[in-house]
């Protein structure tokens, strides 16, 4: 912790409201900022060719075919954003108790990394790890005895990975919060030679509600069922917990750490970027934007202002970037356009 400022003053001498009188010496004292480097754009591929298909719960949010994903990409490359993060839709006949399609390399996350390499638009992209996309239970890992086996999904997870990475991810997002998979996943990359390839681990990612629309969106809220993720995902309550998932991440290899949820979870992104100093990012689930934007459409609440001060919160508590929904109209609104 940096040394608490010692505050000398009072009033009437001291008016903290002088410098918050003109819209220039509000800028000249500001002390965050949002960028748009600081944005990554998540993003949902179906399979099929040019179809647009609304998620209902994430206004604004679409699944796409690969062909309008590129289309999406190139935006996003054109307003600045420096990397998206793809998440497949399994279609539902390719789901199974082991989630053997994760591994398969030609499965629709490998086909799309490879297409959007091949158009070589420079952008840094983010590809999950974790079974849930494609098990018929949406568990993230393997089932023994109908709990999630940790070390025998840690098999499958490494394999995932280097498919990934193969197929040109130049991130790998372990999602999934086996115990040790940041390291079973480090050795797998190097042994296929993708030392280059970056680890962005959901450190702490906590057994959170505001996950529902990511689910539907992604169709494992169907297959999930009546169950939750509380065997893995780290319990909401919890805050020294994980400073230590955040410590034994790092030390297995991860070069940036995530939090998530974001907003309800402010404090945790403080503690972790002040403890470690490492990359640290938030992710404003899916929960969060539905939220926001459910209001925005009554008239509650001012969609853009929100936008933009949630993801400023995020900087202020010291996220160096934030995975949103909102990244393309943030982004557009930053530019001016
Ligand atoms: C899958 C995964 C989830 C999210 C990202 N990767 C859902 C979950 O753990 O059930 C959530 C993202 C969001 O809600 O926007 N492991």
């Amino acid at each position: 912790m940096p040394d608490v400022p010692k505050f000398v003053g009072r009033f009437p001498q001291l008016r903290p409201r002088r410098n918050r009188r003109h819209d220039w010496s509000r800028r000249l004292v500001r002390e965050n900022r949002l960028l748009v480097d600081d944005l990554i754009l998540p993003t949902f591929v179906i399979d099929g060719e040019n179809v647009v298909e609304p998620v209902s719960s994430m206004p604004g949010v679409n699944r796409l075919t690969i062909d309008r994903l590129i289309e999406q990409i190139r935006e996003a490359k054109d307003l600045g954003i420096p990397a998206v993060a793809i998440f497949p839709v399994t279609p539902s006949k390719l789901k199974t108790a082991d989630g053997r399609e994760a591994t398969n390399p030609d499965n629709l996350i490998c086909r799309s990394l490879r297409a959007i390499r091949d158009t070589g638009i420079e952008i840094g992209l983010i590809a999950d790890v974790a079974l849930d996309p494609y098990t018929s239970h949406g568990q993230d890992g393997v089932l023994r005895d109908g709990y999630v086996a940790n070390d025998e999904s840690l098999d499958v997870l490494a394999v995932q990975a280097v498919v990934q990475a193969t197929a040109g991810s130049n991130v790998i997002a372990p999602s999934d919060m086996m115990d040790g998979r940041v390291g079973v996943i480090r050795t797998a990359l190097d042994a296929a030679g993708h030392n280059d390839v970056a680890i962005m681990s959901y450190a702490a990612k906590y057994a959170s509600s505001f996950y529902g629309p990511f689910r539907d969106a992604v169709g494992s809220s169907g297959t999930l069922g009546q169950g939750d993720k509380r065997t893995y995902q780290m319990d909401p309550a919890n805050i020294d917990e994980a400073l230590r998932e955040v410590g034994l991440d790092i030390a297995e290899g991860a070069d940036m750490v995530m939090i998530k949820p974001g907003m309800p979870y402010l404090d945790v992104i403080q503690r972790v970027r002040r403890t470690f100093g490492v990359p640290t990012f938030a992710y404003q689930v899916s929960g969060e934007y539905a939220m926001l934007n459910a209001a925005a459409e009554r008239g509650w609440l001012d969609r853009d202002s929100v936008m933009l001060e949630s993801l400023l919160a995020f900087k202020r508590a010291g996220s160096d970037g934030i995975l949103t929904y909102f990244a393309l109209d943030a982004a557009r609104r930053l530019n001016g356009s």
